[in-house]
């Protein structure tokens, strides 16, 4: 797969570090040192001004821009506009000068620089020791959090101790909305209105065009009495104060920051008063740094997954849950996960069907509550969905590709218009949700109502062949090196279940529920006749297979030109990058997996020999250009008993960032592979289905590891699965006895523990 681990920080099963500043990296640490609480998330950059390479990165869930330019293709169905997660506003801005001279790392003479991330606490600390001129030394120590709980909340404390001779110094902190939006090469922000007096400083800006606001306000308290002076630009408001300390004197700073996100229009008055109470109500660095280090305690009890016996795999996990956690815990049903969080820019922060597909196991099982939200959040864009659906010529409900509103983002019309993997996604993600949790009340008012509109699209996207057969035509697949193709089987597959699903839902609750089936039908305009017509749609969508149940991926990808992947020149990789576009189109080669991701989401649904024969046919035309495809890979090999296969496909996706594996950490962090990276180990290794009626378990171990433990939680059950080299130990931590499949066999879990041996 030509990646190659770019080893760089310490191993340590429990923090992140870096000794040593390497300029060169200094993007990709930004990436891995960021923080976030679902509502907001900042980059690790250096607060008080770096002059090199860097992407000053704040950005808040759900707040975004729409692209200054217009795609220059009008045609219908072609997106006119997109919009991103807009970069917002350095609320930790700092500037040091120590007699006269600016402390720059990308110039400054420096030693002892330290960086350290605790995945226990959710702290960054950075400290180093800066000489400023011949006479003075300094030492200084940044930390900064964010409240996991009071999440409009951001704390700084900044140290400085003069190691040799005294230092002059002089600060300035501020709230800076000045912010380049890289990617778009220019700031997104208006100045409202701004206020400060000796010890706070408050503004509030807004967004050009969507007119969202941000309320950013601080105040500081220091360990001497300071003398400040305000400081004013456009969109920066600041207090900037002298400091002289004899030598080994210290003198510390601590900054309470306040940002409120108002979506919904609310005057700068009633923001500004909002903004203001709260941040006179906040309480101190220390008092959060307890609470925060109690609710990462809490989380850990219930997402840890252990690893005895690799320290770099076990770093790795325990770095890729926590940067799940932090982009998103369920905490508002307007929130979703971009494929890069909350980290950078790439992918213009946008959510893709990755959120059902990629991430919504790990919530399904270690907080139901969250994964339903993330539902919430397709029938809160349902009408979105629906207005698209209307812009492709079609009727019901299409999910976007890639979204922040719910409505479209993606102006490629090649995936815009020809994926519809959302939509299936969509379906799939309310069928899952419901099989682990059996939430019908959920299911019977919103998610049936989503499942009628995403099934009406399929019908009307979807088409009779003259032979009678249904299917879809000029599509594409998730393997997005094929465009425009007849029957591509995901679709078609994803499709019929989607259509079998709201069929079977529609008749259940017309047997038991009749309020709410007549509301549903209602609600949709639909009548029984119509979706009962659905039924013949599925039954004759067309799934192309050969008698040993290999499935072309889509009509006629059997007779397209064979490359072997294996020939192409490490160095022409991303081939995006290197290979002319339509030239990716020419071939059989597979960008991520197609027919082998539906083989895994309804995994149940096919046979062992099935998946053998189709994946010892597609995983060699595989290049995994998308971080997503090893781990889905990997989960297979798994269950094929290719156990080596599994874990070189596994060896990357603890440590993708970690590791730089890709080469773009810098852009952000691959948020939603990280997801993968849990399922690789709790899916994989583990052997864990929760797509049959009971909860499975079929464990195997890497033969590098000594043994491994991870928590589940099934139907309000707490279940924890410790496998070593000889026996699987089921607890049950929590909870009453529950019926869960081992190795195919119905085994009961109480609260003795159900040791059997490891399979081989
Ligand atoms: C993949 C998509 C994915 C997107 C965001 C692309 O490279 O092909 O399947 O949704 O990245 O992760």
């Amino acid at each position: 797969m030509g990646k190659i681990a770019d080893m760089y920080y310490m191993v340590n099963p429990w923090i992140v570090s870096e000794k040593g500043f390497e300029k060169s990296r200094s993007e990709v640490s930004e990436s891995i040192f960021s923080l976030a609480n679902e509502y907001m998330g900042i980059r690790g950059y250096f607060e008080e001004g770096y002059s090199g390479e860097t992407l000053i990165g704040s950005y808040f869930n759900g707040v975004y821009e729409n692209s200054p330019k217009e795609n220059h293709v009008k045609y219908k169905g072609i997106v006119a506009r997109s919009h991103f997660m807009v970069n917002a506003v350095d609320w930790l801005y700092t500037r040091i000068w120590c007699d006269n001279t600016p402390l720059d790392l990308a110039n400054a003479e420096i030693d002892n620089f330290e960086r350290h991330l605790d995945l226990r606490t959710g702290i960054l600390i950075r400290s180093f020791h800066w000489k400023p001129n011949k006479e003075t030394k300094v030492k200084l120590i940044f930390k900064r959090m964010l409240n996991m709980e009071e999440v409009t909340q951001g704390y700084q404390t900044i140290s400085i101790e003069a190691l040799e001779g005294e230092a002059n110094l002089t600060i300035l902190m501020g709230v800076d909305f000045n912010m380049l939006h890289k990617g778009e090469g220019q700031n997104f922000w208006q100045e409202q209105v701004k206020s400060a007096n000796h010890d706070s400083a408050t503004m509030i800006a807004e967004t050009i065009t969507t007119k969202q606001k941000i309320y950013a306000g601080f105040s500081i308290v220091a360990s001497k009495s300071l003398d400040t002076r305000i400081v004013e630009r456009d969109k920066f408001i600041g207090l900037k104060f002298n400091v002289k300390l004899k030598e080994s004197e210290v003198f510390s700073v601590e900054r309470k920051a306040t940002m409120i996100v108002n979506k919904t229009g609310i005057n700068e008055e009633n923001l500004n008063q909002t903004g203001s109470q709260a941040l006179k109500s906040q309480v101190s660095f220390n008092i959060v740094f307890e609470r925060n280090r109690k609710y990462w305690e809490n989380v850990w009890s219930k997402e840890d997954i252990q690893i005895e016996g690799d320290t770099r795999n076990q770093q790795g996990i325990r770095y890729c849950i926590f940067q799940l956690h932090q982009t998103y815990h369920g905490q508002d049903p307007n929130h979703n996960i971009g494929a890069k969080g909350l980290t950078g820019e790439a992918y213009g922060g946008l959510a893709f069907w990755d959120t059902e597909t990629c991430c919504l196991p790990f919530y399904l099982l270690t907080n139901l509550a969250a994964a339903k939200n993330l539902l919430e959040f397709r029938y809160y864009t349902l009408s979105q969905a629906k207005e698209r659906a209307k812009q492709l010529d079609c009727e019901g409900a299409c999910y976007p590709i890639a979204t922040l509103n719910g409505h479209e983002a993606c102006d490629l019309w090649q995936h815009a218009s020809l994926q519809f993997q959302p939509s299936t996604g969509v379906a799939y993600g309310i069928w899952h949700y419901v099989n682990v949790s059996h939430d019908k009340e959920f299911l019977y008012s919103h998610g049936i109502e989503v499942l009628i509109e995403i099934s009406r699209f399929l019908v009307s996207r979807g088409a009779w062949s003259a032979n009678g057969e249904f299917g879809f035509f000029g599509v594409m697949g998730p393997d997005e090196f094929q465009m425009m193709v007849n029957h591509n089987a995901y679709t078609n597959y994803m499709a019929k279940r989607t259509l079998e699903y709201t069929i079977e839902v529609l008749e259940e609750m017309k047997a038991i529920d009749r309020t709410n089936f007549h509301s549903a039908l209602e609600k949709c305009g639909l009548l029984e006749k119509e979706y009962q017509s659905w039924q013949v749609c599925a039954e004759k969508m067309v799934v192309l297979k050969d008698e040993n149940g290999l499935i072309e991926q889509h009509d006629g990808f059997f007779k397209l030109p064979q490359l072997d992947i294996h020939s192409i020149p490490i160095d022409e990789f991303p081939l995006y990058d290197h290979w002319s576009y339509d030239r990716i189109y020419r071939n059989n080669m597979i960008k991520q997996p197609d027919v082998l991701m539906f083989l895994f989401l309804y995994n149940q649904s096919f046979g062992l020999a099935e998946k053998q024969v189709n994946y010892e046919f597609y995983e060699p035309k595989t290049i995994h250009e998308s971080s997503l495809s090893p781990s889905i890979h990997s989960i297979l090999a798994s269950e094929l008993g290719k156990d080596q296969e599994a874990y070189q496909f596994f060896e990357f996706a603890t440590r993708m960032d970690l590791d730089n594996f890709n080469r773009n950490t810098r852009e952000g962090l691959h948020t939603t592979s990280i997801a993968s990276a849990w399922m690789n180990i709790v899916y994989g290794f583990g052997g864990v289905r929760t797509d049959g009626k009971e909860l499975m378990l079929s464990p195997t171990i890497p033969e590098k590891w000594e043994s491994y433990t991870f928590k589940i939680t099934y139907q309000e059950r707490l279940i924890q699965v410790t496998v070593d080299r000889k026996a699987v130990k089921i607890s049950l931590l929590r909870g009453d006895t529950i019926k869960v499949q081992i190795y195919h066999e119905v085994k009961e879990i109480t609260n003795i523990p159900l040791v059997i041996d490891t399979r081989k």
